[in-house]
């Protein structure tokens, strides 16, 4: 059966992810390969409901559990009614964020164990992993500068959380990605936007051959 490849982008705020993917869909799409773009957490009207309960409301709303939690089950939805079929109609998944962002937010950000998220991910998604997870890296003063920049004061109750659970967030990206460099590539996301989307295309041209 033909399948698509899956490719998730991940990173800290400010990083620069939706420009990239943008990029990386034209890019694609100018070879020919039906690409579709989605994000986490949402990208079903399931779990875009989920997003809402998610990201609006005090930052103390929801504790880590609760969280990781509403993360999965969103993630659930979005594996069964858009991810998987699209790979299945042979298409290529593009996600703004997966379970990466679970295991560097919940675990390595909040302290809950990345077994008990990846245990979640199991029960939610049957452990469904992208074929290839791009972590675009930005230190994170610069990355704070360019959050702030978008969001202003709009910042959702992720954004809000201080500099160390930041700087906890982009140590688990990045051990994460040591652990595992047949999946993860990490992207220097700090050049200007045509650098680091060529960085990303001679990384992806690896799925292509
Ligand atoms: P979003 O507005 O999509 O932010 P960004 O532009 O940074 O991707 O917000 C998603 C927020 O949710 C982001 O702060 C990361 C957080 N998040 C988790 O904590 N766990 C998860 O599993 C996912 C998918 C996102």
């Amino acid at each position: 059966m033909v399948s698509g490849q899956f490719i998730s982008i991940e990173g800290g705020e400010g990083a620069g992810k939706s420009t990239q993917i943008r990029l990386l869909a034209e890019w694609l799409e100018s070879r020919g390969i039906e690409t579709v773009t989605t994000r986490e957490p949402g990208g079903t009207p399931g779990a875009e409901a989920i997003r809402e309960l998610l990201m609006s409301g005090s930052a103390d709303r929801w504790n880590s559990r609760a969280e990781a939690l509403l993360f999965a089950a969103a993630r659930a939805d979005h594996v069964d009614k858009l991810i998987k079929p699209a790979l299945v109609a042979g298409k290529w998944v593009l996600c703004d964020r997966f379970v990466d962002s679970s295991r560097a937010y919940q675990s390595g950000g909040s302290g809950l164990a990345d077994a008990d998220i990846m245990a979640l991910h199991a029960i939610g998604s049957e452990g469904l992993l992208p074929d290839m997870t791009l972590v675009l890296e930005l230190p994170l003063a610069e990355a704070s500068a360019r959050a702030a920049a978008r969001d202003g004061a709009a910042t959702d109750r992720f954004g809000a959380r201080n500099a160390t659970f930041h700087e906890n967030v982009a140590a688990a990206f990045r051990g994460y990605a040591q652990q595992d460099n047949n999946r993860f590539r990490i992207i220097d996301a700090a050049g200007d936007v045509e650098t680091v989307h060529m960085h990303i295309v001679q990384a992806v041209g690896a799925l292509l051959s």
